[in-house]
């Protein structure tokens, strides 16, 4: 019986977290171990044949995450990402690492540094330090506490892999910056409530 597209994936995304966690066993979320990550990523995300559309359901505006793999006992969480042109986000801090690969398409990410001290809750400055295009064959990875903003460029959708130091649905509180107002606003951690 021929091997399903869906049963293919599935190996695939299992043997690529399998790999994921033997290097952060090793050394936890370094700059280096994330980078060994990233290109673990980016070659799963160029096996294409793995990912086709016609086997995730599309967004109807903005973007969607779609599970792969999500880890057990609070675990990592590895998703298809599929982003519609246009769609940004404003710059944020997860509060936990991630790792991004591109299927297709292109999406900008611009990488900004605090450079405030204790400034009143509500209030911060940042500014931008690099920017990365991730498109097919290129990826990127941010630390903890990485602030990064995003858009989808060009007219197609980005298709990518997401990988996260957990689930989306077990995120720490998502902070927010305003670089225009110097404002920042904190979305609720979900560590408690999952
Ligand atoms: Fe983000």
């Amino acid at each position: 019986m021929p091997v399903s597209t869906e049963s293919k994936r599935n190996r695939a995304c299992a043997a690529l977290m399998k790999q994921v966690r033997a290097i952060l066993d090793g050394e936890g979320p370094t700059p280096s171990s994330l980078h060994a990550i990233k290109l673990k990523l980016v070659a799963l995300a160029k096996r294409v044949e793995l990912f086709p559309l016609s086997d995730f359901e599309m967004p109807v505006s903005q973007g969607r995450n779609i599970p792969l793999l999500l880890e057990e006992n609070d675990g990592h969480g590895l998703y298809l990402t599929i982003n519609l042109p246009g769609k940004e986000a404003a710059p944020h801090d997860h509060g936990i690492w991630c790792v991004n690969a591109a299927v297709s398409g292109e999406e900008k990410h611009e990488f900004y540094r605090r450079t405030d001290e204790n400034s009143p809750p509500g209030q911060a400055t940042v500014v931008k330090t690099g920017e990365v295009i991730v498109r097919p064959g290129q990826g990127m990875a941010m630390a903890d506490h990485d602030i990064h903003s995003n858009i989808v460029i060009g007219d197609v959708p980005a298709i990518g892999l997401a990988l996260y130091g957990y689930a989306i649905a077990r995120f720490p509180g998502v902070i927010w910056y305003h670089p225009e107002f110097g404002s920042t606003r904190a979305s609720p951690s979900r560590r408690l409530a999952a």
